[in-house]
């Protein structure tokens, strides 16, 4: 008996609405328990799948083959249909890679010995990228998202080794300038201690020594609401006791011996920072800045108080002295001109540099060496 044939509309007049319902469902409840993307749409492709079943099994019959070279070519033919499909779909998903996560178990750790400085800071580095670092931490213009502090900003490269190996071992026991939300403080992952080797703890940490600025003071505190060292009163404090040598970590360096401590010079030709019209040395050949005190950038500061002036008693302390400390001093000594409690507006805080400027930095010797 023959079956009367449908239009094509009426087979799929029921069944479109229906799957998109379907699809609808499966997409969100997929969604609800957390699958990722490509689970819900690999999910709603199977209902499509079944649509697609539904609407052929209703399609009119074909007629029979009329010989065997047909029934041949409509075999291949379906046979060719699906596995273009198939493929065309497949080749669209993430692909799984088998070598690439044996390659990543099988990597040797970290070893130290017989590495030199660049190697090890290279070590490093893959430490940093391995552990997820970026994940919460940008380096300068590099990194996923600033859940953390931006350690090339902050300049986490003026810390002691010490100070940078007990943050990520013991994240918890000082927080961040900033960072003491609920939310930030239970952010640094604990289990770093247990991850990683004395090796490359110990590269990890010669990696972020690097992270330094030359040509801006640190900036602290979360993106969004941050802050220069110009303007933070804790670090002013503490510069205040490097300036006045009563700092243990810069044990014999006194600014105030030849600057004096209310700011009045106590020896002929030491610069006097109450000035705030004072002139750049032109005693550095080559180099002196045409910008009053008040308008000195950042980079002038650092240099002029880590170099020095040759032949004058103004020293180059970077060689002697954390940087750290000179950047505070600085702070201090700005304040001369410029008291915090009187100032209008704070130091803006200065663009996150670029790539080419963090290499330029490297190449064209802005940075001393050894540095401390
Ligand atoms: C899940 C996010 C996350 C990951 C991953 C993470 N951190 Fe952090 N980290 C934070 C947050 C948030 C802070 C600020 C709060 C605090 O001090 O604990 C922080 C603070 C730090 C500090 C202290 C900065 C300061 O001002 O003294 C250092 C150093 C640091 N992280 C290094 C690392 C290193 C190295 C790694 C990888 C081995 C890493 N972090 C991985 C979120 C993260
Ligand atoms: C032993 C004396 C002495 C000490 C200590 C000293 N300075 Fe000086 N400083 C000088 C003299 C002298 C000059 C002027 C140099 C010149 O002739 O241009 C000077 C100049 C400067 C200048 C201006 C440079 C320029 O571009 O004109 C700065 C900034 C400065 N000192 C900061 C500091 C800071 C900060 C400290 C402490 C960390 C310090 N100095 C410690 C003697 C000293």
């Amino acid at each position: 008996m023959q079956q009367e044939e449908k239009s094509f509309f009426n087979i799929i007049k029921f069944k479109v609405p229906v799957y998109l319902a379907v699809a609808t469902v499966i997409w969100f409840t997929a969604r609800k328990f957390g699958f990722p993307i490509w689970w819900r749409i690999e999910f709603v492709a199977f209902a499509t799948v079944g649509l697609l079943f539904f609407i052929v099994l209703d399609l009119p019959s074909m007629k029979p083959e009329k010989g065997t070279l047909n029934w041949v070519l409509r075999l291949l033919g379906t046979y060719a249909f699906a596995s273009l499909l198939f493929i065309t779909i497949t080749r669209q998903l993430p692909q799984f890679d088998p070598q690439v996560e044996v390659d990543k178990l099988n990597k040797p750790p970290v070893k130290l010995s017989g590495l030199a400085g660049p190697e090890v800071i290279a070590a490093g580095r893959r430490v940093f990228e391995e552990n997820k670092c970026f994940n919460c931490h940008k380096v300068f213009w590099e990194g996923n998202s600033d859940r953390g502090p931006n350690l090339g900003t902050k300049q986490i490269g003026l810390y002691p080794d010490d100070y940078i190996k007990e943050q990520v071992l013991e994240p918890r026991k000082q927080q961040a300038p900033g960072f003491d939300d609920e939310k930030s403080k239970k952010a640094m992952p604990t289990y770093y201690g247990e991850d990683l080797s004395e090796d490359e703890l110990s590269a990890l940490v010669a990696y972020m020594r690097t992270m330094r600025d030359p040509t801006h003071i640190p900036v602290e505190g979360k993106f969004g609401e941050q802050w220069t060292w110009w303007d933070d009163p804790q670090i002013i404090e503490q510069g205040k006791t490097v300036f006045e040598g009563v700092e243990p970590a810069t044990e014999g360096l006194n600014c105030s011996v030849c600057h004096g401590k209310d700011g009045i010079p106590m020896m002929t030709g030491a610069f006097d920072f109450r000035n705030a019209d004072g002139k750049d040395t032109t005693k550095v050949p080559g180099d002196h800045v045409e910008k009053p005190l008040k308008e000195w950038p950042d980079a002038l500061w650092y240099k002029r108080v880590t170099r020095g002036v040759p032949e004058t008693p103004m020293a180059p302390w970077g060689t002697i002295f954390p940087h750290l400390y000179l950047w505070k001093a600085e702070a201090y000594a700005k304040t001369f001109h410029d008291p915090l409690d009187k100032r209008a507006e704070k130091k803006p805080v200065p663009p996150v540099p670029t790539k080419e400027e963090v290499e330029s930095w490297k190449k064209d010797g802005m940075f001393l060496d050894p540095l401390l």
